[in-house]
């Protein structure tokens, strides 16, 4: 478990509050997004995860371990993986097969169990192929799961990633999409950052900031039934709860309160009649 209390965050020398007081708790194995307008501390939250940052008020404990404890900051990182927004900061190997073994080599593994964590990690992430590859030859796609694999070579409970899915074509974010609910599946926490809606919609949990706060906590249901609340702070809505709103405004009885393309096709049904058995 990840518990966040009363969370304060200030950039200096600017004096920018980016946390307002955060608390917040996140269980192993579940998918978490976070959202919210630019600016409003996602990413200083996330970064305190793995005691990247400490708070300046406030506590965050992660598996136990207060982040702020400094003879566990080894066992904190090793807990929580962290991909970055920009994956160029990240990659520091020459090809992807010695990037991905930078992080246990860090942690002085012997030889051969470096090798197995490297070829674990490209296995489970779908890049095998890409062992030998020079990471500058690398697709805005693969760059990303080269950064995941690279912090899943480290055995985290947990993996945050800030934007994976930013400036990726439709098909390479789909990849890493699947790759990041693959994980999930297999046991791995996630805490996903985003600006689309429609993939904070296919999370368990969602946590919308606002001005270095926690505006609102639930499931997508929850979170996108309050529609007007998401507005007032800029937000938009996925594609389909925007559809059903607008039928609803044109008088057809539905529900608006729907994120998944099942519920919104059953709610299509009922309006028309017609089975798609
Ligand atoms: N290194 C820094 N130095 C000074 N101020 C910073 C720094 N990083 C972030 N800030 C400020 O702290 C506040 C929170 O920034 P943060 O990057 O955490 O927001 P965010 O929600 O991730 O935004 P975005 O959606 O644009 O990525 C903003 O006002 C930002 O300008
Ligand atoms: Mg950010």
């Amino acid at each position: 478990m990840i518990i966040l209390r009363e969370v304060y965050y200030k950039y200096e020398p600017e004096g920018i509050d980016a946390l307002r007081g955060v608390s917040l708790q996140i269980k192993e194995g579940e998918h978490l997004a976070i959202i919210g307008p630019n600016g409003c501390g996602k990413t200083t939250l996330i970064r305190h995860l793995n005691a990247l940052l400490m708070p300046a008020g406030g506590r965050v404990m992660t598996g136990g371990f207060d982040t702020k404890d400094p003879g566990h900051q080894a066992d904190i990182r090793s807990l929580v993986g962290m991909v970055f927004q920009n994956p160029d900061h990240q990659i520091v190997g020459m090809t992807v097969e010695e990037d991905v073994a930078f992080g246990p080599e860090n942690l002085r593994l012997p030889t051969a169990e470096i090798k197995s964590r490297v070829a674990e990690a490209l296995a489970r992430t779908g890049i095998s192929e890409l062992a030998g590859r020079n990471t500058e030859t690398l697709s805005g796609g693969e760059k990303r799961l080269v950064a995941i694999a690279g912090v899943l070579a480290m055995r985290p409970r947990y993996i945050a990633l800030d934007e994976p899915t930013a400036f990726l074509d439709p098909a390479a974010a789909r990849l890493v999409l699947d790759i990041i609910d693959k994980l999930n599946s297999e046991g791995v926490g996630i805490i996903h950052i985003t600006h689309n809606m429609t993939e904070a919609s296919l999370t368990q949990r969602i946590v919308v900031m606002n001005e270095g706060r926690v505006y609102l906590e639930g499931t997508p249901r929850e979170i996108f039934g309050q529609a007007e609340k998401l507005k007032e702070i800029g937000m938009q809505l996925p594609q389909i709860t925007e559809l059903l709103i607008h039928l609803k405004k044109a008088g057809f009885p539905v529900r608006t309160d729907i994120v998944g393309i099942e519920e919104t096709l059953e709610q299509i049904q009922m309006l028309t009649g017609i089975n798609k058995d």
